[in-house]
């Protein structure tokens, strides 16, 4: 993979505008676009489903790797302080790398356009009133993530290559998002097959619509070992052959069963 530097930070990309050679195809380009409740997630799925999956596990290993400027992660733990606060610390601390070592400046920095955020979900949180606890105003307009998040996501620089070895092999989360195309093609089958064999069945992997819009990425994951979630194509576990996925994580059973009622945000941050 080859990038060049920083082009711009253009809010209409939300992300540092940088061209990336495909390492398949000299003449195509790409940029590393990130931004704030990235719609590829389904932010109120995921949250219920982790919490349904691991409500019998104390603490979950949540890695974001290809995070870029730290809107990925952020994104998440600002969802799970808003709807499921009194989980909230077990998903902390949040490991959010890149390859990029200016995105990661950036992301420690965790320093933000307002629009940036404005023209996201996180609107939300300002209609609400809930964004003091995530977001504190600068002087130049633009928004600081609060120390407690701040605390709360270890951003470092690294290549997920070298990674994999010392990530947890069970009840992890990684956030492998809109990064595939990046990799050549041997780097795709390597990189499916060592998170394949080195996580357990406790793991899960989540993709994004960058990836599945370039890649068969059902074909390449699911030949090592990943089974789809029925509900939500960007989320896949790992799976024994021939084991169902389990479907404890339907929504509106959870839903009935009131346990997705907000409780208060207070509770994380007293
Ligand atoms: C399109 S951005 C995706 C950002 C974020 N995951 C999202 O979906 O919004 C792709 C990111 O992958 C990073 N990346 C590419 N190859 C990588 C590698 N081998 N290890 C870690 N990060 C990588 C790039 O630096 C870039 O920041």
């Amino acid at each position: 993979m080859r990038i060049s530097p920083i082009i711009k930070n253009n809010i209409y990309f939300h992300a540092n505008y940088r061209k990336v050679k495909n390492p398949n195809d000299d003449s195509f380009y790409m940029m590393t676009t990130t931004y704030f409740f990235r719609a590829d997630t389904d932010w109120d799925y995921l949250g219920d489903y982790l919490c349904e999956k691991y409500k019998d596990t104390d603490k979950v290993n949540v890695i974001c790797h290809a995070c870029s400027h730290g809107a990925e992660p952020y994104s998440f733990l600002m969802h799970m302080a808003a709807f499921h606060p009194l989980e909230f610390n077990k998903f902390t601390p949040v490991v959010a790398k890149d390859i990029d070592a200016e995105n990661i400046e950036m992301a420690k920095k965790s320093e933000y356009e307002y629009e940036d955020i404005a023209e996201s979900g996180a609107l939300d949180y300002f209609t609400t009133g809930l964004y003091k606890y995530f977001m504190q105003p600068l002087d130049n307009g633009d928004m600081k993530m609060t120390k407690k998040f701040r605390d709360a996501v270890k951003f470092d620089q690294g290549n997920i290559f070298d990674d994999i070895s010392s990530m947890p092999r069970k009840n992890t989360v990684l956030f492998c998002k809109n990064m595939w195309p990046y990799l050549s093609v041997e780097e795709r089958h390597r990189l499916a097959k060592e998170l394949s064999e080195h996580f357990d069945e406790s793991c899960v992997l989540i993709i994004g619509s960058y990836d599945t819009s370039q890649l068969e990425m059902q074909e390449l994951l699911e030949q090592y070992g990943f089974k789809q979630n029925p509900n939500d194509m960007f989320i896949y576990e790992k799976r024994k052959a021939g084991c169902p996925y389990n479907v404890y994580h339907d929504q509106k059973a959870i839903k009935e069963a009131g346990k997705d009622i907000p409780l208060s945000i207070d509770d994380i941050f007293k």
